[in-house]
């Protein structure tokens, strides 16, 4: 709990501007949980460690138990329940799907959010690079293999959608 002096706080939620009172200390987990009833992105470890609590932050992937609401003024934060905002989202909740990549659920949102924010910024993803936007989010029970096949699935189609895309610009 934060003894400070709240402040005024306006940024951008899943497309929506909002505003709210919160000490500058506040954590986004806190704030879009309590503040916003938006539960889907868990809050497991809050000191940074296990990514339950990803969320986009200006298309970057973020822990929100370490950003505090004096960080997201002006911000744009997209939490699961926004995500349908991007346009591949339903691309990569159909591969996550199909490759039954979860089992309790706990760690998905988070999975999918820090996914997210890497085919944002590179739609040609590679395994290696997979790995590496995945290695702050833990999951306790897959073993991550399904994860990573949901994943690779879902950069397959997202290269092949951006090849059909690139062949239509230099079509006449
Ligand atoms: S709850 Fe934020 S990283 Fe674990
Ligand atoms: S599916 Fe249970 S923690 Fe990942």
């Amino acid at each position: 709990m934060s003894i400070s002096k709240s402040i005024p706080v306006s940024f951008q939620l899943n497309g929506v501007r909002r505003s709210v009172d919160a000490a500058p200390d506040t954590r986004l987990s806190d704030i879009l949980r309590d503040g916003f009833d938006l539960t889907a992105s868990k809050v497991g470890c809050g000191i940074g460690r296990c990514g339950a609590c990803t969320v986009l932050m200006n298309g970057r992937a973020v822990n929100g138990c370490l950003v505090m609401a004096w960080q997201i003024e002006g911000a744009e934060i997209i939490s699961p329940e926004g995500l349908d905002i991007i346009p591949f989202a339903q691309i990569l909740k159909d591969s996550l799907s199909e490759e039954n990549a979860f089992q309790c659920g706990y760690c998905a949102p988070g999975f999918t959010m820090a996914l997210t924010a890497l085919f944002l910024d590179n739609p040609n993803a590679t395994q290696p690079d997979i790995l590496a936007a995945l290695e702050g989010n833990i999951c306790r029970c897959t073993g991550y293999h399904s994860i990573m096949r949901g994943a690779q699935r879902a950069a397959h189609r997202l290269r092949a959608a951006k090849a059909v895309a690139d062949l239509g610009d230099h079509l006449p």
